[in-house]
């Protein structure tokens, strides 16, 4: 899904990590050669990578927390693993802090302690940069996919669904919007059939249905694939086991209007 801290749709959250990255991971070998040949200009420059790779990753974390709260889709894995990126970096963050304060001057000599706890975060890095990839490149979080001959992927936020989520000119068959009110998200499509509605939200692990393809009446999942009857919302292909919700859709003078599953009336008895 588009990243919202973005530059003419290029996200900044991947542009600024190279150099928290970068800076730690400097910091660390410049430590480890320093220490091997006894090299104080080495240890100065490991301790002033420290602090600007700490002052870096400060500065990274901001787009990336927009994009967590704004883009990632709620109630998913990608949620949960960017919780777990965005932690794992904090952890390596506060240990770089703790080498910098336990080291009272730039040319210190720096010991087992510091080169431990070191070494453990830029472990850690790594494996909170490979959740990175995993949600830049599995779960597409900062990906502007296109739809053909339709410019960029359309998205709208309501106030209320009172109010026409879209015009219906403003969608060609097999295109979507994204459209939201609060918390709730809800697709709007054109099929062969008409205008329909659905859940953003796939019922394997969350994924973004937005982002998806729709061809025919069936929207496909763009994490694992999962297929899904936009009318009825069933299951078409796994691996999703449980159908999506669906919504009503009413056309007055080309305005379309959606009733989420969330806000329809009970049936009388
Ligand atoms: S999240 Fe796995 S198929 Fe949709």
């Amino acid at each position: 899904m588009r990243s919202r801290a973005q530059i003419k749709s290029h996200p900044i959250h991947p542009m600024l990590v190279v150099m928290p990255i970068g800076l730690l991971i400097g910091s660390w070998i410049f430590d480890l050669i320093g220490k091997a040949t006894n090299n104080e200009l080495l240890w100065a420059a490991s301790y002033y990578c420290a602090i600007a790779g700490i002052i870096a990753g400060f500065c990274a974390a901001i787009p990336g927390l927009i994009d967590w709260f704004s883009v990632v889709p709620p109630k998913s894995s990608a949620k949960n693993r960017g919780l777990l990126h965005g932690g794992l970096n904090v952890l390596v963050l506060a240990a770089f802090i703790v080498i910098a304060i336990h080291r009272s001057s730039a040319i210190e000599e720096p010991r087992g302690f510091e080169l431990g706890l070191m070494t453990i975060a830029v472990v850690v890095l790594g494996i909170s940069g490979w959740l990175g990839g995993t949600l830049a490149y599995r779960n597409q979080i900062g990906v502007d996919h296109r739809y053909a001959n339709a410019g960029q992927f359309k998205e709208r936020e309501l106030d209320s669904w009172e109010r026409p989520a879209c015009n219906q000119s403003e969608l060609s068959e097999g295109q979507m919007m994204l459209v939201r009110v609060g918390s709730e998200r809800v697709v709007v499509g054109r099929c062969p059939e008409g205008m329909v509605a659905f859940s953003d939200h796939c019922t394997h692990k969350g994924g973004p249905l937005s982002d998806g393809a729709l061809v025919g009446c069936t929207v496909q999942c763009p994490w694992h694939g999962s297929q899904f009857d936009v009318h009825t919302g069933r299951v078409v292909a796994g691996p999703a086991k449980s159908k999506i919700d669906v919504c009503e859709v009413e056309v007055r003078s080309g305005e379309v209007y959606v009733t989420p599953k969330t806000r329809n009336k009970p049936k009388a008895a």
